[in-house]
């Protein structure tokens, strides 16, 4: 299944760079990368939440108050997946709930999607970065086997990428959002479109009707794969 997925070379990929001689002590993965990779690509959701809750594998664990998994429906043909949870996320442990998760609840009513019903919202980094920095390569790849689980489990039939952190994670390259943008995208034989970051689009209030493109192109793609909107 994974080899199916393409998993497997892509996590190769993502491996953090090992530790240089002499450079900060940073938090251990409890297993060996290989192992600890396995072990998530093996669990449910259950076990998800429990390991991601615990989990100390990149600097973020010290300065979150909960890790935010991700919230909706494990049945969803949507799965959008954010950067990394905010302050307000980190209080409440649930992603998109602050400023940006109103835009992104409007985002989805506007093509006919609520937050929980055929939508799963998910992010890079399941930790909040501290002073809403973004997360760093290291930390987007340290967390990067809970999202290839996610993904797995849910087997959305379109995943929406918010913003460059999200589409850089799930594709692996250099993403500019405004040459990206507009074209069905590939993950794993699963289609994905990137678009903007709604906290983005609250400080660009001009590339809200791009944004809106994207949602009409997103509802179009999902139709005409045989998928109901909502
Ligand atoms: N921004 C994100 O990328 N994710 C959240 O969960 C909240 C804000
Ligand atoms: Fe673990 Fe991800 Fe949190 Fe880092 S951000 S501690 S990898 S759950």
């Amino acid at each position: 299944m994974l080899k199916e997925m393409g998993l497997g070379p892509i996590w190769t990929l993502r491996q953090p760079p090992k530790k240089k001689r002499g450079a900060m002590a940073e938090p251990e993965a409890a297993l060996p990368v290989d192992a600890r990779t396995a072990a998530i690509a093996a669990m449910g959701w259950d076990e998800l939440k429990q390991a991601v809750a615990d989990c100390t594998a990149c600097e973020l664990c010290k300065t979150r108050k909960q890790a935010v998994l991700g919230v909706g429906d494990i049945n969803a043909d949507w799965l959008f997946v954010g950067e990394g949870p905010g302050a307000e996320e980190d209080e409440r442990g649930e992603p998109f709930v602050g400023q940006s998760g109103k835009l992104l609840d409007a985002m989805l009513a506007a093509i006919d999607l609520k937050r929980g019903h055929n939508v799963y919202i998910a992010n890079s980094v399941k930790c909040r970065p501290p002073d809403n920095r973004a997360p760093e390569p290291s930390e987007t790849a340290a967390c990067w086997p809970f999202l290839a689980r996610q993904v797995e489990l849910l087997k959305p039939k379109l995943i929406v990428t918010l913003g460059r952190p999200a589409a850089q994670t799930l594709l692996q390259q250099e993403v500019k959002i405004a040459e990206a943008r507009g074209k069905v995208q590939d993950f794993a034989g699963i289609p994905l479109i990137i678009t903007y970051h709604p906290a983005y689009l609250l400080r660009n209030l001009p590339d809200k009707a791009k944004a809106w493109e994207d949602l009409c192109f997103m509802r179009r793609t999902m139709k005409e794969r045989g998928s109901s909107p909502a």
